[in-house]
């Protein structure tokens, strides 16, 4: 493959470099994903310049090409591969093992419901079954990240459930393209999937305001066109401080650090 020259992206417009060579990937006659044009190349070549290792940029390239096609397709595996010259089998043994990474597209939106233990004993399995009730068609619940409406398209969701997504201290907690909307109900979340179907973009509990999955994709993959928005927004809540809040207004702090390192525990003998 070869690169375009450029410097990391700034926030501002990035325009393609003259001398990229584009082999398309997409053959005549084939129905793989969309190419992966020459802005994605300048992206891509950035994206790899940050880490000493090539390799080790897969991660946020595959977050990139989820961008592109609202998931990882065949061809996004084989474009990561000849990138970062990996295998397509190490790319797949990356892109299957995390869950965030799709291998079928997904809608504008992708409705997370937390159903972990604590979220699911406060609500966190009733939220989720009322909205696989609600997306599905024909008295079939929709199922684990299978997508209510035409992928892409304006309103289409995807609906998952979700291990913990470490906002125990707000549950039952939902994310939608990965911001948070805190201490939900059944009636909150089936508001809230109403509103997204109509187009709206209600505002998260906290961090910035709302965008769709491509978008949010592209910022996971470190590239920001909008860094403002993408930060503007309290990310902390009053319940997750309320334990530094009590130690402050107590006075209460730890204990200070020892000069030495305590001595570590004797291992138990091998049998
Ligand atoms: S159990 Fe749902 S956020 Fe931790």
């Amino acid at each position: 493959m070869t690169l375009p020259e450029g410097t990391p992206e700034t926030n501002g417009a990035v325009s393609a470099p003259d001398e990229v060579v584009w082999e398309p990937m997409v053959r005549e006659g084939s129905s793989l994903s969309p190419t992966f044009d020459d802005l994605t190349r300048q992206r891509t070549k950035e994206i790899i310049a940050r880490y000493p290792q090539s390799r080790s940029a897969l991660l946020p390239l595959l977050h990139l090409v989820q961008s592109v096609e609202g998931h990882v397709s065949q061809d996004g595996i084989r474009y990561c591969a000849e990138a970062l010259e990996l295998t397509t089998a190490e790319v797949s043994a990356v892109a299957t093992f995390y869950t965030m990474y799709k291998r079928t597209p997904c809608g504008e939106h992708l409705v997370s419901v937390c159903t972990n233990t604590l979220c699911a004993a406060l609500g966190g399995d009733d939220i989720y079954a009322r909205l696989q009730a609600k997306l599905g068609t024909d008295g079939r619940p929709l199922g684990h990240e299978e997508t209510s409406g035409e992928p892409g398209t304006p309103g289409s969701i995807t609906l998952e459930h979700a291990e913990c997504l470490a906002a125990c201290d707000l549950a039952p907690v939902i994310q939608v393209n990965y911001e948070y909307f805190d201490n939900q109900t059944v009636e909150s979340a089936e508001e809230l999937v109403d509103a997204l179907q109509r187009g709206e973009k209600p505002h998260p509990t906290r961090g910035a305001a709302l965008t769709d999955f491509k978008t949010a994709e592209l910022e996971l993959a470190g590239i920001f066109p909008d860094l403002d928005r993408s930060v503007e927004g309290p990310s902390v809540s009053v319940q997750t401080l309320r334990g530094a809040q009590l130690a402050m207004d107590n006075g209460w702090v730890a204990p200070p650090m020892p000069d030495e390192p305590p001595a570590l525990p004797d291992l138990p003998e091998k049998k």
